[in-house]
């Protein structure tokens, strides 16, 4: 059975795909999170998970994390502090999003055992390393150019996770993320917050406000579900079938797994998604975009 450590495992994307992975009988999961994670209530198999709390900033704390969850098989490294956040507080941003995550490679290097295969490491990066405005499709030509420390940080750890699987003390994935639509409940402290708000508010008859000056601003959407799938595909070797991808690949870039043709928000799509309850009248593009993002199944 492959035991899997999720970091962030109390957060939004850290417990769907344990709910997700929780579905299938083989998977043993330890959840981890500063605060300590529900099991997923709709976890078909919640006999399999094991959550501790843990904040990852602390080297005590860290190290015992390592300790009770060895052996491991994959780690999807989740936890961190959104965009807006890591905008106002520099120095959290710098002690969760970077310094955490480097030391919990470190750690999770110095507990490789000699001779073992390395642990497949799965890294949440996010869009946000690219700036503004974004290109039609983006490949690897595209410089990310961060323009904010979130993004910043991000492009460090994808830099690190990069660096221990040249060296082979790791076997490491960067996942660059979009944002995740519908986020259900309430806002979050992420820059792209309004676009799950911009659907989800109007539901529960609830205004949402589009911090937007620029109305053509583009973004991507990902549906959670997809999310979920293409993180379980991640962790098989189904991913690098799908992706054509070789080790040569993996060691010096990141790829973005979701290059969609981005769909412009126009003025007309975010203006009618706010004032409008009734699903039937969203403007056709927003499903498109969700939908296009299921391509890797
Ligand atoms: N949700 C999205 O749309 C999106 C888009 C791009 C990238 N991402 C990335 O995906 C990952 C998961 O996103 P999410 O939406 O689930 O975020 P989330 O905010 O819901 O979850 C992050 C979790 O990290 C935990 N955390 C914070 N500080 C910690 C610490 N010191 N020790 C241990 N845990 C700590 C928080 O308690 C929280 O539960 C994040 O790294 C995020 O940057 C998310």
């Amino acid at each position: 059975m492959p035991n899997i450590l999720i970091t962030g495992g109390a957060g939004f994307i850290g417990q769907l795909l344990a709910e997700r992975l929780l579905r299938e009988p083989q998977y043993n999961l330890v959840l981890t999170d500063i605060i300590l994670p529900p099991i997923p209530p709709k976890a078909a198999h919640p006999q399999n998970v094991k959550a501790i709390q843990a904040d990852l900033c602390d080297p005590t704390s860290l190290t015992n994390l390592i300790n009770t969850s060895l052996p491991l098989d994959a780690i999807y490294i989740f936890h961190g502090i959104m965009s807006s956040g890591a905008e106002c507080n520099f120095e959290l941003g710098m002690r969760v999003n970077l310094t955490a995550t480097a030391s919990l490679l470190e750690a999770l290097r110095l507990a490789q055992k000699p001779n073992t295969p390395p642990l497949r490491v799965i890294y949440a990066s996010s869009q946000a390393v690219y700036g503004q405005p974004l290109p039609e499709t983006i490949d690897e030509n595209v410089i990310p150019t961060p323009e904010g420390s979130y993004g910043a940080q991000k492009l460090i750890c994808e830099t690190l996770v990069n660096d221990y699987t040249r060296k082979g003390y790791l076997n490491g994935f960067c996942l660059r993320f979009p944002t995740i639509s519908v986020r259900p409940g309430k806002p979050t402290q992420a820059a792209s917050s309004f676009l799950s708000g911009m659907v989800r508010e109007p539901l529960g008859g609830v205004e949402c406000v589009i911090p937007l000056r620029d109305r053509e601003f583009r973004s991507w959407l990902c549906s959670p579900k997809t999310l979920a799938e293409n993180l379980v595909c991640v962790f098989s070797s189904l991913f690098l079938l799908v992706l054509d991808v070789t080790r040569a690949v993996r060691i010096s870039e990141s790829f973005p797994i979701y290059i969609p043709p981005s769909v412009a928000h126009s003025k007309y799509l975010l203006l009618r998604c706010f004032t409008s309850c009734d699903t039937s009248t969203f403007p056709k593009q927003i499903i498109l975009t969700l939908r296009f993002f299921r391509y890797l199944r």
